[in-house]
């Protein structure tokens, strides 16, 4: 049936929306599917038994083959930042690709300079932070942040934290720290792990506040048994999106970085998933502990859906590129920096960083009213609108139930919702809607949440 959001039973019912998805008459999801088994690398997953094809968006919504509309409360993994076809980022778009579709660094454009000294006027006053080196995705971002840093240090030793994700080339693969993510390849050298601040699942079995903050303090011994003691750098998701939202107590990444510094490291914060206002109150997500990076690496929603990326630091940190030629074909590409301050633009123009933090903040209290009602949310956790719910057989062991999760996210996509998983074990439901979500939208999700888990309504 066409979910059009008009009443249909008593389900809870999408808020109306007046764009009308364009017919289609391309292959269905089955020839589809068929197609990719042959053509595509079987590593390429999808999510769902029934498998989703998407082909038209607005803002917080998508429709599928069938012209049956969602909510996306995944927003390509937090990659559409200001909402599906936003029309200032296409207007932008067209206009640069009417322009000129490609040109190189090797050439002058007025648009990627534009977009670095935007993207500088967003950091953190006086924090130096304003060379950016372009790329196209989040991994070669961290890839850039952390040789960089290396090679500005003439040290080799890299500190990251277990359950953080970073990126699935080689090099970043090797500084996440995620089981179910890293392939079985040669142990890299020179990396070490350090304990997330992990509340729920306290790595020393401690409670918040009264811990006096270990997992942050810890970072010490691991420096001190675990590598030469000379760091490079310390790379970490200020919130790990990934390993299943969590959410340092504060001032954690202020004792770390303050020990990270202590040993000559460069502290990198990794705000692929977490970055441009997504948690609310700050642009960064980082801003929420106080504390000023020596380098920042963005991609994801940074320019609403296209490819692109930066790692922004210090020029002194920078120089380092010069010592050899590097060169990376289409980084700073004039169509998706376009996108990319259009974005940049719109989020200050819509507030859309209030909007998240009003709106995620009335999403949670709606999850957080369900938890009291369903013996299988262990924690709800976030800030603004990147929102974990970890899913649990039993509040007192903790038992991951993944299972369970898989189960929600199939349910909510029958009822018009896309909600996404994460956490080692898939156990928690991940909310990383476009910014621009609403009130409504906000109940919607809760609603439904409700019909589809076992205990509520499911
Ligand atoms: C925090 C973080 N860093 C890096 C990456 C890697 O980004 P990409 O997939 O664009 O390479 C991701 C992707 O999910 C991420 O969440």
């Amino acid at each position: 049936m066409v979910n059009t959001g008009e009443p249909s039973d008593s389900r809870p019912m999408l808020p109306p929306c007046d764009h009308a998805p364009a017919r289609y008459t391309g292959p269905g999801p089955e020839e589809i599917l068929a197609l990719r088994r042959d053509y595509l690398g079987p590593g390429a997953f999808t999510y769902y038994r029934r498998p989703l094809c998407i082909l038209e968006g607005r803002l917080q919504y998508v429709w599928d083959h069938a012209g049956r509309r969602y909510l996306d409360a995944v927003g390509g993994i937090a990659s559409i930042s200001v909402g599906h076809c936003h029309p200032k980022v296409t207007a932008a778009a067209c206009e640069q690709l009417n322009r000129l579709v490609h040109t190189t660094t090797l050439y002058l454009h007025p648009t990627v300079v534009a977009l670095a000294r935007v993207l500088a006027a967003h950091m953190p006053h006086g924090s130096g932070l304003q060379a950016a080196t372009f790329a196209n995705s989040g991994s070669e971002a961290n890839d850039l942040a952390t040789m960089m840093a290396r090679l500005h240090t003439g040290r080799s030793q890299v500190l990251a934290l277990q359950n953080g994700y970073h990126g699935g080339t080689q090099t970043t693969m090797a500084f996440t720290a995620l089981g179910t993510w890293r392939f079985p390849l040669p142990t890299p050298q020179d990396v070490a792990f350090c304990p997330p601040g992990y509340c729920y699942r306290c790595p020393f079995g401690l409670s918040h506040p009264g811990c006096d903050l270990k997992c942050a303090r810890s970072v010490e011994n691991t420096i001190r048994y675990e590598t030469c003691g000379e760091v490079a750098c310390f790379i970490a998701e200020a919130v790990q999106g990934v390993g299943g939202v969590v959410v340092p107590p504060p001032g954690y990444f202020q004792i770390v970085y303050d020990i990270v510094r202590r040993h000559g490291g460069l502290c990198i914060a990794d705000e692929v998933q977490a970055g441009l206002g997504r948690t609310g109150r700050h642009f960064w997500a980082f801003e929420n502990w106080g504390v000023v990076p020596d380098m920042v690496t963005v991609a994801k929603g940074i320019a609403n859906g296209a490819p692109l990326s930066a790692c922004v630091t210090r020029q002194e940190v920078a120089a380092s590129m010069t010592r050899r030629l590097h060169f990376n074909t289409f980084a700073g590409n004039p169509v998706s920096a376009a996108q990319a301050l259009a974005v940049l633009r719109t989020i200050e123009e819509e507030r859309l960083r209030d909007n998240a933090e009003r709106v995620g903040a009335y999403l949670k209290t709606g999850l957080l009213a369900l938890q009291e009602r369903c013996e299988l949310i262990g924690e709800v956790r976030g800030m603004g609108l990147l929102i974990g719910i970890e899913l649990v057989k039993n509040r007192v062991t903790k038992e991951p139930a993944g299972e369970v999760a898989a189960e929600v996210c199939e349910r909510a996509r029958d009822r018009g919702l896309l909600v996404g998983k994460s956490g080692l074990s898939g156990n928690v439901l991940r909310l990383t809607p476009p910014l621009c979500l609403t009130r409504d939208d906000a109940e919607f999700v809760v609603d439904c949440l409700a019909e589809c888990l076992p205990g509520l309504g499911g």
